[in-house]
């Protein structure tokens, strides 16, 4: 029986697909000759970038940051605390911010000012989802994978209480 909590299906399988592969072409092409660092933030960004990063042709390496903001589990308060910090220094380096949604922005906002201070030659965000309603402050997000409904989302990724990441299409969780 189906998971009567998996509701409306928001982004099919087949469309992720294709959309990851047009947003790995865009990024391959607007960094050819360079070598660009993808910033996955755990875990909800890991399915998207491990599909991204092999549509990706210029040479391209990964690491990882880990972030809770604190708060309620479905609304960010915009205070961020780091839970992992990246292996390496970004001084330099072409870095791509890669996350599964966003959805207030604070949580971006908050990476974006932390990174942006380390110095990299450039820094710019790739974000599967973002729910332009819920939107509190204005980021530059150079791509951009779907808009979404004001819905609360799981899969390809995405939880709820850390379930559901493992789908392949992206649903509304129904409450
Ligand atoms: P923001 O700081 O409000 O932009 O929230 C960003 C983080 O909240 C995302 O990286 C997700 O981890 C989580 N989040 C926001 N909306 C959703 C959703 O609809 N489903 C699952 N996680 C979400
Ligand atoms: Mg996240």
């Amino acid at each position: 029986m189906r998971d009567p909590k998996i509701g409306e299906i928001l982004v099919q399988s087949d469309q992720l697909q294709r959309r990851v592969k047009e947003l790995g072409a865009e990024i391959s092409a607007d960094y050819q000759g360079r070598n660009p660092l993808l910033i996955g933030v755990l875990k909800g960004a890991i399915f998207f970038l491990s599909d991204l990063m092999r549509q990706i042709t210029c040479p391209v390496e990964v690491d990882f940051m880990a972030v809770a903001s604190y708060g309620s589990s479905t609304a960010s308060s915009g205070v961020v605390r780091i839970l992992k910090d990246l292996d390496a220094p970004i001084e330099g380096r072409d870095v791509i911010i890669v996350e599964d949604i966003v959805d207030s922005g604070l949580t971006l906002q908050y990476l974006m000012r932390n990174l942006g201070a380390r110095s990299p030659a450039s820094l710019e965000v790739c974000a599967l989802l973002t729910k332009p309603d819920r939107r509190k402050v204005d980021l530059p997000t150079r791509y951009l994978g779907f808009e979404i409904p004001d819905r609360f989302a799981i899969g390809y990724g995405l939880d709820h209480d850390e379930r559901y990441r493992n789908l392949s299409y992206v649903a509304a969780f129904e409450q």
